[in-house]
């Protein structure tokens, strides 16, 4: 079970082999380090994002990746994106929905368009995701998704009210989609992580200093970090785990 993929810096005690991964919102952060991990782990991935031309500069460093440009607020793309995946590889056995954008604001200034931003591409995304995957899920009888919610759509945070309300959103459709897909072979579950991305390193100092004081392990992981967790719940052995909220969080969650 352990593959080590020469030159990737990565010693990988997963293997995902013959298995098909999506992951949205591939291009940086949280989504790049899980495409390389689960290509580390001999997954066929497929990269989804809005920016083309670096998913497929991600894409050429990853030996058989593929890459799409898709949209996850557009219904047509994902639909067609899912269709192609099936009909390129055969199957389709992960879903990592990750892509997010921020639009923080307080709530007084928070405009309609910021609102259903935010909620179309967090919680609508996995939404349209799971949606297009259901039936080849079915199909297999077998499936993992990972949704990526977070703190502050369990415990509500300042400036946030639109992403809170689709991070809290992404709860109630993992636990209800895990109950309706779980006799399809199928597990649901999500993550709440903290990690060292552009999302954190765009803060203003002083914000992010306070942020870093109230994660009791004193620091923003490493992307990869993030990976190992995704990998899990994504495994065949996570079988019996679904409708979880697993926080990789340094403990800021206790
Ligand atoms: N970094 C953290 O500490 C943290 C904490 C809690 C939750 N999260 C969540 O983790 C996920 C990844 O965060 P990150 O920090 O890596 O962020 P990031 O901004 O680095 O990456 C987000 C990715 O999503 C893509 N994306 C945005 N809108 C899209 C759309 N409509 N269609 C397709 N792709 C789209 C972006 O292009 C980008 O590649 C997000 O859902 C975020 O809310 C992150």
């Amino acid at each position: 079970m352990t593959s080590t993929q020469e030159g990737t810096g990565l010693n990988v005690t997963y293997d995902f082999t013959g298995r098909t991964v999506v992951i949205t919102g591939a291009g940086r952060g949280i989504g790049l380090a899980a495409a390389r991990f689960f290509h580390a782990a001999r997954a066929v991935v497929c990269l989804v994002g809005r920016d083309g031309a670096r998913l497929k500069e991600v894409a050429d460093s990853l030996d058989g990746a593929r890459f799409a440009e898709v949209d996850v607020t557009r219904t047509s793309e994902v639909e067609g994106l899912v269709s192609d995946i099936v009909s390129d590889t055969g199957r389709i056995d992960i879903l990592i929905n990750n892509a997010g954008i921020l639009r923080d604001r307080m709530l007084w200034n928070l405009t309609d368009d910021d609102w259903d931003s935010v909620l179309a591409v967090h919680l609508g995304g996995p939404f349209r995701f799971i949606r297009a995957c259901t039936p080849h899920f079915r199909k297999q009888h077998f499936g993992r998704v990972v949704n990526v919610t977070s703190y502050a759509g369990i415990h509500g945070n300042v400036g946030q009210t639109a992403y809170a309300a689709a991070k809290s959103g992404i709860i109630g459709l993992t636990k209800t989609a895990a109950k309706e897909l779980v006799r399809f072979g199928v597990t649901v579950n999500a993550i709440s992580p903290v990690a060292e991305t552009r999302m954190i390193t765009s803060l203003p100092d002083e914000q992010r200093d306070r942020l870093r004081s109230i994660i009791p392990a004193g620091y923003f992981a490493p992307t990869s970090d993030i990976a190992w967790a995704l990998a899990y719940l994504a495994s065949d052995q996570a079988g019996y785990v679904t409708g979880t909220v697993l926080p990789v969080d340094g403990g800021m969650s206790i």
